[in-house]
């Protein structure tokens, strides 16, 4: 009988070796007439332990990590003795970090072959699309309203009441776009699902087209991400060639059918209007909004636009998960949070939890602390936009609304961990600088004042005028969030303004003479 080894083929394990252990496993294992079968899946998201190797046995898979080749042979001779390992990590599921998870989303990541469709089907995979086809319409639509499912790409709109408006927006051609831009900082759980689990994406997105009445979809992919663009398109072939993609899936009278399309590396090709712009060919910026694109979105049709970790989460709760869905959460946020824990931090990966849990859980128990072993001193949730928060908002638990209520985000669900050399006068300098950087340069607050906002935060730093300049500052912020046409210019001013809240002393402030400015 042969041993199944599953050694990840996710970017994250690959950029530190999974394909030289892959190759030494194939190596070793021929030089020793040992039948391997060898799976490539995506990651499990233990990221510190990558290349992390499995191996099946009757009790379920044990892991093994971070593995080298140089490891390999003597991984080999435990395995076939069933002896210890210092590599060895115990039963997968057994993990404490995986298993006070609650993997809805990403059930299957690290588990399923993502090449093989079969798998996919073998592990629960297109039950929620052919629960779909024999519904309306209006119940798909209420089953995703009922699970109190949000946007998962940042600002958190209802998926529900979105897929509502592009069903009731009349006939004629309409479209599923899926946001893979993923271009915040901290952030790989869209990666991860396409490089890990990419017919789930597939279904979720044809579903929303059955549901809404769109025969076409799109995914956007940035072009960092090759892996994931591979991954991808091989998915949706094995899909065309089984019946689950093209004219009338599964046998029905519907159709739907996916293409990839790959951006070109500019962050505000993830707002959604660049994003449609880029599709259709065109420079990446923004548009003005009314109309929404559910009215006039891609090539002028009614479109709707969600992220990958919102389209995953559709086939579940069309699997009769709706129910299940809304009961895990707090508050208005409903379901799971995928949350991507990087930057200095021990145990850095992906972290599917139920909403509520606490940002110290979160960053001291679960991320065990900083790599460094330096105290952790900030932290910046929700991307390149988000606020930074100081040790004394690490009670503020995982929602949408408790974030906003301390000025910061969920967004995306990143979570950036900085030690105490982190000097925060010049993050809140790098935000403005970011933000210059990308802006897409069709409105002037974000245009001219995030260059503006860089060289304050400058004069800040070097002491001059700081009071008159943090009025200035204060000013300029309040006219990017108010006077911005989209987010890019609108949002920018949140990493500053808490940089400067939060942390005043890197300004050269005394922290009274700030709540005086304030
Ligand atoms: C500057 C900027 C960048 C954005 N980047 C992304 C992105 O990379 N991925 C994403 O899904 N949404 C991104 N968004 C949010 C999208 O505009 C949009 O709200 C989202 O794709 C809708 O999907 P959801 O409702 O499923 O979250 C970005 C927004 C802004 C303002
Ligand atoms: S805020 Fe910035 S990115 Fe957004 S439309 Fe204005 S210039 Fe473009």
């Amino acid at each position: 009988m042969s041993l199944r080894i599953f050694i990840p083929r996710d970017s994250g394990a690959l950029a530190v070796g999974a394909d030289e252990v892959a190759a030494a496993l194939v190596d070793q294992a021929h030089a020793r007439e040992l039948p391997v079968d060898l799976v490539r899946p995506g990651s499990r998201g233990l990221y510190w332990l990558e290349p992390m190797l499995e191996v099946d046995t009757p009790e379920g898979r044990v892991a093994y990590g971070p593995v080298t080749p140089a490891d390999v042979p003597s991984l080999l001779d435990a395995i076939v003795a069933g002896g210890p390992h210092p590599l060895q990590q115990g039963l997968t599921e057994e993990i404490p970090w995986l298993k006070r998870q609650t993997r809805l989303t990403f059930a299957r990541c690290g588990i399923v072959d993502p090449r093989s469709i079969d798998d996919y089907r073998a592990h629960g995979g297109y039950r929620g699309l052919e629960r779909a086809l024999k519904m309306s319409s209006d119940a798909i639509i209420d089953d995703v309203v009922k699970s109190g499912l949000r946007g998962r790409g940042g600002a958190g709109f209802p998926t529900g009441t979105k897929w509502r408006t592009v069903a009731q927006a009349g006939r004629g051609q309409k479209y599923i776009c899926c946001n893979a831009d993923e271009g915040d900082s901290g952030t790989f759980a869209d990666r991860m699902l396409m490089e890990g689990d990419p017919f789930m994406i597939i279904e979720g997105m044809t579903i929303a087209g059955i549901a809404v009445g769109a025969t076409k979809g799109y995914i956007y992919i940035r072009s960092e991400y090759p892996h994931a663009v591979e991954a991808m398109n091989a998915a949706i072939e094995a899909a065309r060639r089984t019946g689950y993609l093209g004219e009338h899936i599964c046998h029905s009278t519907d159709s739907f059918d996916i293409e990839v399309r790959v951006g070109a590396g500019a962050y505000i090709c993830g707002e959604e209007t660049s994003m449609l712009e880029s599709l259709e060919g065109k420079r990446g910026t923004v548009r003005a909004k009314p109309p929404l694109p559910a009215h006039k979105g891609l090539f002028g049709r009614p479109t709707v636009i969600n992220n990958v970790l919102t389209f995953s989460a559709v086939p579940y709760i069309l699997d009769g998960g709706a129910q299940a869905y809304a009961d895990c959460g707090m508050g208005k946020s409903r379901g799971t949070k995928p949350i991507q824990l990087g930057g200095n931090i021990k145990h850095g990966g992906l972290f599917e939890v139920a909403f509520g849990i606490t940002l110290g859980e979160l960053v001291d128990e679960i991320g065990g602390g900083t790599l460094s072993g330096r105290p952790v001193r900030a932290v910046q949730v929700g991307g390149p936009l988000g606020a930074y928060f100081p040790r004394a908002l690490f009670d503020t638990p995982f929602d949408y609304e408790a974030f906003a209520a301390r000025s910061g985000m969920v967004g995306h669900g990143g979570v950036v961990v900085f030690d105490d050399t982190v000097d925060m006068a010049k993050q809140a300098r790098f935000a403005m600088e970011f933000c210059a950087h990308e802006s897409c340069g069709k409105c002037t607050p974000c245009r001219i004042g995030s260059t503006r906002g860089a060289e304050t935060v400058d004069k800040i730093i070097a002491g001059d005028r700081p009071a008159a300049n943090i009025a200035v500052l204060e000013d300029l912020c309040n006219t990017m969030k108010f006077g911005s046409l989209c987010a890019l210019g609108g949002l920018a001013p949140i990493p500053v303004l808490s940089a400067l809240t939060h942390f005043p002393e890197d300004f050269g402030l005394a922290p009274r003479r700030l709540q005086a400015a304030e």
